[in-house]
């Protein structure tokens, strides 16, 4: 038998206590705005924006989350979930982003979490997933210092209420964007892009993460804190020295920049290179590295595609080949309408925005022919792999849960009633083989949680993007579990994947190009 079609005899078992989870994130799914005393947030300042979200779509209702959690949670357990990751509204905590917290605000997680808890599905707390309180941010926001203070704090108020119930807890979800594409992109809140300010907020959030890990931590030792970070496998698009140092610097922005402090205690110091010339990153203190690298129970990684990087001057032939039908240029920022395509897109003619890559500006993404999810995104299974393997290799040991994973489709619902996404299986399916051959080959991945569990407002792209696993009708509310919703199901009532059909060569699950639905490009973010 040729290596091309070796077939996959034994079955893809994970572990006894693997975690089988979901994820969502307050401002995405919630609504309830103005509920309960919750305050402002950047997300809400930024959708309301004229031309900040397509079609200006905003969370104020989202899927109503927040009065419909208790049929939301019996869904998860009817699918049989194990684990739920979900966020934390900090403006319905302290609606200023300071003082005491509003009571009203800390009993909807707390009859969340016991809802969660009489189902026995374990929750996952983040602590920020970007609804920075409105009042912060107009005091200076990450780029100020005292935010990592007051962020400190907040997380004390919600561990006092829920770390009885609530054993793993999740500082920040992916730092990247809540930084450099947040204060130097612009196209997420708060929408500004200003280099050098996007660089303090990266430290700062790192800050923050490391006093808020402290504080819990003298709070109650038992409890399980870690971050997440959105990881990616970056490869330069040729040879040339000019595209390995492209790779080597977005690689050092999307991924290095984050693990090394948090892992290894410093940053790295090509990157501090890099962006020297915007002023580093800002004022760092002694002793802010030993906090931001307080160690960790784990590591959440988020994995959505691969980058693969040119230095901009001019592309090899076979990408551009590739990419023959749409720009070139894998946008990982936003919301941009793609030249010459018929991309719905609310925002205002004109609207750019800047690029997340401080201080490597000229640097792009290409295309490579692969099949793409809604999102433009390439389907890339084995960057999975490579990433969860880079960690086992270069950083020191620590249990690992993916807490993001999940791709976009045009989703729609047949004339059957059901939503069938053979794609999104696919994609699935394919990832989690990628899981399945980490934990073979040593790395220890404990779990891992599908992005997402429902339809729910996807940040600058607003209800344009379909995430999730149930699909959700934003006039009526009607939740519909989706064929993906029934795959993940069986898979995590049997712990184990579908075997491969005989006739299918390993290697060859990811969806081929031909049944991969292929809206024009366009819209990109987190
Ligand atoms: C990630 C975000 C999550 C969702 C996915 C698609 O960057 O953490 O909220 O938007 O992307």
């Amino acid at each position: 038998m040729s290596e091309l079609l070796k077939v996959t005899t034994s079955r893809a078992t994970f572990p006894t206590g693997f975690l089988w989870g979901g994820a969502t994130a307050s401002y995405q799914i919630e609504g309830a705005a103005t509920a309960d005393g919750r305050g402002r947030s950047i997300w809400d300042t930024f959708s309301h924006t004229p031309g900040r979200t397509v079609d200006g779509d905003t969370g104020d209702t989202a899927i109503d989350h927040y009065h419909r959690y208790r049929d939301d949670v019996a869904l998860m357990s009817d699918l049989g979930l194990n684990a739920y990751r979900f966020s934390i509204a900090w403006p319905r905590i302290q609606p200023d982003g300071s003082g005491p917290a509003v009571q009203a605000g800390l009993d909807f997680y707390s009859r969340l979490v016991d809802e969660l808890l009489g189902r026995e599905i374990e929750p996952w707390v983040t602590l920020y997933h970007w609804d920075l309180p409105q009042a912060l941010e107009d005091a200076g926001g990450w780029p100020n210092r005292d935010t990592a203070e007051r962020f400190a704090e907040y997380a004390m108020l919600v561990h006092q209420a829920l770390g009885d119930r609530v054993p793993n807890w999740t500082t920040l979800n992916e730092p990247f964007c809540a930084s450099l594409i947040g204060y130097a992109a612009g196209s997420h809140a708060p929408g500004r892009t200003e280099p050098a300010a996007a660089l303090r907020a990266v430290h700062h959030l790192l800050l923050g993460h490391g006093l808020a890990t402290q504080a819990i931590r003298a709070a109650n030792p038992a409890t399980g804190v870690g971050i997440t970070l959105n990881l990616y496998a970056v490869d330069p698009a040729s040879d040339a020295p000019a595209d390995i140092d492209a790779a080597r610097r977005v690689d050092g922005l999307q991924n290095r920049i984050f693990l090394d402090p948090v892992l290894l205690g410093h940053y790295p110091s090509d990157v501090l290179e890099d962006v020297e010339h915007l002023g580093g990153l800002g004022e760092v203190r002694d002793g802010d590295l030993a906090l931001i690298h307080t160690p960790l129970d784990f590591l959440g990684v988020n994995y959505y595609t691969r980058h693969v990087i040119t230095a901009g001057d001019g592309l090899p032939a076979h990408l551009e080949a590739g990419a023959a039908d749409s720009p070139a240029v894998l946008d990982d920022a936003g919301v941009v309408a793609a030249p010459g395509t018929d991309q719905p897109d609310a925002r205002p003619e004109g609207f750019e925005e800047a690029s997340p890559w401080v201080g490597s500006e000229h640097v792009r993404g290409v295309f490579r022919g692969l099949p793409r999810t809604a999102m433009d995104w390439e389907v890339d299974p084995d960057g999975l792999h490579e990433v969860l393997t880079r960690l086992r290799d270069e950083y020191p040991a620590i249990p690992l849960l993916i807490t993001e994973n999940g791709a976009a489709f045009t989703d729609q619902v047949s004339a059957d009633g059901e939503v069938h996404d053979p794609d999104r299986v696919a994609y699935l399916d394919s990832h989690l083989r990628a899981c399945h051959r980490a934990i073979e080959d040593g790395v220890p991945l404990r779990g891992y949680f599908v992005w997402s569990v429902f339809d729910n407002f996807e940040w600058a792209c607003g209800y344009s993007r379909r995430f999730g696993i149930v699909h959700v009708d934003y006039d009526t509310q009607v939740r519909t579990p989706k064929d993906s919703a029934g795959f993940y199901s069986r898979v995590l009532r049997s712990g184990a994947l579908p075997d491969l059909p005989d006739s299918v060569p390993d290697g060859l699950v990811q969806p081929k190009p031909d049944t991969l639905s292929h809206p024009k490009p366009g819209a990109v973010s987190g």
